[in-house]
């Protein structure tokens, strides 16, 4: 197997939940073209429907205009979303809403204290069930200022507060435990927000008039992204030219680690797009080495530890993903899930504390991949095993749906 080709691929999720909700409390209609097409960007988008908004597709692009939201009138369901839920938390509380939310089974287990402590402490009421989902929030008493110092490391949480601090009475300071993706505020200043960063500092001012519409081309996910340069890294002859990808340095620590790695990335063309860094980037099949990634690289790396350490199954040495805890709260205890499936293919790998260890090699034998239901988990494995044996067998494909349904054709087109 080959792999040379030139792709675009669809809009990166975290700007694309962003974008639909930040445009339904904009003063005007804004215009998004290549959204994200998975399942969880659906989520939000009934999300905001129930809250009154009209959001219509014409063509390629999202029609959204922005108005007073109301009290939905039924829960809202956040499907499988993380970031759906932990952020319309925030964002339904800066308009003062009361509104209840749900989530499937696998994000009924995840945790919303995170978001339920801050919140509480703005003076929203929340009941949870033992801070889990289903959760319903009053804000309808409107909300005091807050100054938070993080705990943990998480781009939702920052989000969350960030959002509500919109609607607070007086400016709001978030302070980040580890630098984590900054979409939100970057979204925030170009829409015409009042915000102000100082390294792991963020200040923000209540809106004092209304955020400004916007007309966005979400550039590629390099969390889908990953997948395919991956695969193209991974085998001998390859190259792969992903187009018009986010290049947020928030988000780009899987380029720096696979530099680490021994792997160059050729960036082109880059530009800035509604605040946000893209352009084109082009790998080539290479030898991998071994590597340490040291914790204050993890937020820029979270999604991407699945398919890094399918990378890392086939360096020379051991590579060691330091304090990666978080990992155990996503679509499935990740890393759990990153070791049993390794293990399966004959990869020595385990948890070392909060660290995860990889002992490279090659995989020595076809397994069934386990996907615990989880998108990033099925397709890192299903390129692990395609790497190795030109074949694959997996429990379920559904899951690959929440991120990116054109996951199997994409795999067709770039193959030589
Ligand atoms: C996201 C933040 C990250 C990430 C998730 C998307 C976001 O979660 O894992 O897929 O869009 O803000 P945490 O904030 O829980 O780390």
């Amino acid at each position: 197997m080959i792999i040379d080709s030139i792709v675009s691929l669809p809009g990166d999720k975290s700007i694309s939940h962003r974008s639909i909700m930040l445009a339904s409390i904009a003063n005007g209609v804004s215009h998004i073209t290549n959204l994200n097409d998975g399942k969880d960007l659906e989520s939000t988008i009934k999300a905001m429907q129930l809250c009154g908004v009209s959001i219509e597709k014409d063509d390629d692009t999202i029609i959204v205009k922005g108005c007073l939201l109301k009290n939905p009138t039924e829960p809202i369901d956040c499907g499988n979303s993380g970031t759906t839920s932990r952020l319309l938390t925030g964002l339904l509380s800066s308009q003062h809403l009361s509104f209840s939310l749900i989530g499937d089974e696998s994000l009924s287990k995840r945790p919303m204290n995170r978001v339920i402590a801050p919140l509480t402490e703005m003076g929203c009421t929340i009941t949870s069930n033992d801070g889990l989902l289903p959760i319903h929030i009053d804000a309808s008493s409107g909300l005091e200022k807050i100054h938070y110092q993080m705990p943990i490391a998480s781009a939702q949480v920052k989000s969350a507060i960030l959002l509500a601090g919109l609607g607070s009475e007086d400016t709001c300071t978030v302070k980040e435990l580890r630098h984590s993706r900054d979409h939100t505020e970057i979204m925030l200043e170009s829409m015409g927000a009042n915000i102000r960063i100082d390294g792991n500092n963020i200040e923000i001012d209540p809106l004092s008039c209304s955020l400004e519409s916007f007309v966005m081309n979400i550039p590629a996910d390099p969390s889908s992204a990953a997948f395919f340069i991956a695969l193209a890294v991974l085998l001998k002859g390859s190259s792969l030219t992903v187009e018009n990808i986010l290049l947020n340095p928030t988000r780009t620590g899987f380029i720096d680690v696979l530099e680490k790695m021994g792997v160059q990335g050729l960036v082109s063309n880059q530009s800035i797009n509604n605040g946000e860094s893209c352009g084109n980037i082009q790998f080539i099949g290479s030898d991998i080495q071994s590597c340490n990634i040291p914790a204050e690289m993890i937020p820029s790396i979270i999604d991407e530890i699945p398919i890094l350490a399918v990378i890392a199954a086939f360096a020379k040495g051991k590579t060691v993903f330091h304090e990666v805890e978080e990992l155990r709260f996503k679509e499935s205890d990740r890393l759990h899930a990153i070791v049993k499936n390794l293990q399966l293919f004959g990869i020595n790998a385990y948890e070392e504390g909060n660290s995860l260890v990889v002992e490279g090699g090659r995989p020595t034998k076809m397994a069934k991949i386990l996907s615990f239901d989880d998108h990033r988990i099925a397709m890192a494995f299903i390129i692990l095993s395609l790497v190795s044996f030109e074949d694959y067998d997996i429990d379920d494909t559904a899951c690959i749906d929440i991120s990116l349904p054109g996951f199997f054709n994409i795999l067709k087109d770039i193959q030589r």
